[in-house]
């Protein structure tokens, strides 16, 4: 059975020849229909980045796992299971939290966004948030059906995972896949991809240490 180290994911400092290494991106979608453009979003940042994916269940449904880039790996909760046997076997989720540098999870499911904010964790996706170092940075572009997206209930989850140190890329107006017009539609792979890599070069810029 595949431990992390063998699923690919190693930790450290990485450069060897003096050039600063590329950054890590964890690319997590839950399953909003939004998550069929969730190959697109891989291909965007995998030419900047290295790049792990993380998807739950239901995003399963939606990802055409084809349209991944090749070198991306994806991991789902089997993979939680199947890397863990005894103790001292490395445990997925915290090696993933380790190996990312910053984690975006686009398109972020309002079941997703519920769990987050009240601290669940009963998934692979849920579990890296739960073990988050907030020291890095963590994105979410939330996509759901504009009156999910009205509900009360989104208002105080995202006051909540904006006290978390979450950062918000919101949703945009248009025409849904359920035929609704309204807001709640994931921003554009393009745009997530632009808001994270201004955001991680004014940090670098800025001298951070984290990176
Ligand atoms: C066809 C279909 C489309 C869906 N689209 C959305 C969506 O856009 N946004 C959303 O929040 N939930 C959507 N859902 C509901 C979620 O898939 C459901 O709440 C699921 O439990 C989410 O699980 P996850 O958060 O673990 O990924 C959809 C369900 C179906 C069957």
């Amino acid at each position: 059975m595949a431990s992390a180290e063998t699923a690919g994911i190693e930790r450290g400092p990485v450069p060897t020849n003096g050039a600063p290494r590329k950054p890590r991106i964890l690319l997590a979608a839950s399953g909003s229909v939004a998550a069929i453009k969730f190959g697109n979003l891989c291909h965007c940042f995998s030419e900047w980045a290295e790049v792990k994916a993380v998807a739950t269940r239901a995003s399963l449904h939606f990802i055409d796992r084809a349209s991944l880039p090749r070198d991306v790996v994806l991991y789902t909760d089997e993979d939680e299971w199947s890397s863990w046997n005894k103790l001292g076997d490395s445990v997925l989720h915290i090696e993933l939290r380790r190996w990312a540098d910053i984690m975006i999870i686009a398109p972020l499911s309002a079941n997703t966004l519920g769990k987050i904010a009240g601290g669940l964790c009963d998934n692979l996706l849920t579990c890296i948030v739960r073990a988050w170092d907030y020291a890095k940075p963590l994105f979410v572009a939330p996509a759901m059906n504009t009156l999910m997206w009205n509900n009360p209930f989104t208002e105080r989850h995202l006051m909540t995972v904006d006290e978390l140190g979450i950062s918000l890329i919101p949703p945009v107006s248009k025409r849904l896949a359920c035929g609704d017009y309204g807001n709640g539609a994931m921003a554009e792979p393009s745009h997530i991809y632009s808001t994270v890599r201004l955001f991680y070069e004014s940090r670098v810029q800025a001298g951070s240490s984290n990176f």
